[in-house]
């Protein structure tokens, strides 16, 4: 098992990776501080790992709330539920939440975490290769608005994140791909080395060899904790985290959630940054080629859905956390493995890249 942190001063908190960590029930219960416990799951991870972490717990007083599975329910109406169930149990202050499952039910338990009595423990459990890359780290929670993907949410810290590497096993091929779209853009932002790795060893990942998803998980957990140590409430650098992320919740929205994947959005969405960034001199055509190429390797889209039209895609990004005085702000990169801050883009580049990439 490796163990790495979050540095966070007072905040900071373990992620712990491995083989079969789900079953050290001493990492959980370690950050548990009374006998409430509430774990939220969905209803596709239930049947699979609940029990596993359950048998972790006999000592506390568990209950569940076990969600429909799936992006469409990253609401306001799914968080409700977890309320109902909090107060129904007269769950205290010093209870604890664990979210056990993907970036939806990460995302969800951690912001009804951050709300309930104005902040109660959490715990995160990573289910998925995205989650266990990403979504876990860093205190971003949230839900969904019909509006806007992501829209309402707070940031608020896990105190401990456990990421078995044993759990993918049930994960599906096409999940799989969805969090290889996330490592992949660490290499993208911040290494290069990382960047030529994975294309090296694309193929060993996506035939689940447990060394090289561990080495993959454990690269990327560490560069996410450096961002977030860095910048926790992204000021600056964090925003990195978001390349191709503009384009892939305008996607995600327009498409309606859950018809594309989050990582298969982020995919085309970095080849739309990629593209763009080409145009703005940054990126060779070489580099275009490679990062492209990388995505089409490991299963994932990389061109724009043509249902969604050129306006009727920037009306979407108009709608993103980045915006400044609604102007849109991409991230874009310099080079393999250096992302630019935040930038406005031309609309004429911006509009040549949306109409000409993939078509
Ligand atoms: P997800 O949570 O929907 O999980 C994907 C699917 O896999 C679901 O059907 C789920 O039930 C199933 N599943 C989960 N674990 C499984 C397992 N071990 N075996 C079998 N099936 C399993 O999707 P995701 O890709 O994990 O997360 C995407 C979400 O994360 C999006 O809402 C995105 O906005 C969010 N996100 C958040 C952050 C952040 O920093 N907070 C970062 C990236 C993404
Ligand atoms: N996934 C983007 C972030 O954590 O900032």
């Amino acid at each position: 098992m490796k163990t790495l942190n979050v540095e966070l001063g007072e905040r900071r908190y373990p992620i712990y990776i491995g083989e079969n960590v789900l079953l050290q029930a001493d990492l959980l219960t370690q950050h548990i501080k009374s006998k409430q416990v509430l774990i939220v799951t969905n209803e596709t991870i239930a049947p699979l790992y609940l029990e596993k972490v359950s048998a972790n717990l006999s000592a506390y007083h568990v209950e569940n709330v076990i969600l429909p599975d799936g992006e469409q329910f990253k609401t306001l109406d799914s968080l409700n539920l977890i309320f109902d169930k909090l107060l129904t149990c007269k769950f205290s202050r010093n209870a604890t939440l664990i979210a056990l499952g993907g970036g939806v039910i990460g995302d969800m338990g951690g912001f009804a975490a951050a709300c309930y009595q104005r902040g109660i423990t959490f715990i995160q459990i990573p289910t998925t290769l995205l989650a266990q890359v990403d979504s876990s780290v860093g205190g971003k929670t949230g839900v969904n608005h019909a509006l806007g993907k992501n829209m309402i949410g707070a940031f608020y810290q896990p105190q401990a994140v456990i990421a078995d590497v044993n759990v993918l096993d049930t994960l599906d091929d096409r999940q799989l791909a969805a969090g290889l779209a996330e490592i992949i853009k660490y290499g993208l932002i911040r290494n290069e080395a990382f960047f030529v790795w994975l294309e090296e060893n694309i193929n060993v990942l996506l035939a689940r060899d447990k060394t090289a998803l561990t080495y993959a998980i454990e690269q990327s957990c560490i560069m996410k904790a450096e961002v977030v140590a860095e910048d926790e409430h992204e000021g600056g650098v964090r925003a990195t985290l978001n390349l191709g992320h503009t384009f892939g919740h305008a996607i995600e929205t327009g498409m309606g959630y859950g018809s594309y994947l989050h990582g298969e959005a982020v995919a085309i969405g970095t080849c739309l940054a990629a593209d763009l960034s080409q145009r703005k001199g940054f990126l060779t055509h070489n580099d275009v080629a490679r990062i492209v190429n990388l995505f089409e390797r490991s299963n994932l889209p990389v061109k724009s859905p043509t249902e969604l039209n050129t306006e009727r895609f920037v009306d979407l990004m108009a709608v993103d956390k980045k915006n400044v005085d609604g102007a849109i702000r991409v991230i874009l990169l310099e080079a393999i493995g250096k992302a630019t801050l935040p930038m406005s883009v031309d609309n004429l580049s911006l509009m040549q890249t949306l109409q000409c990439y993939g078509k």
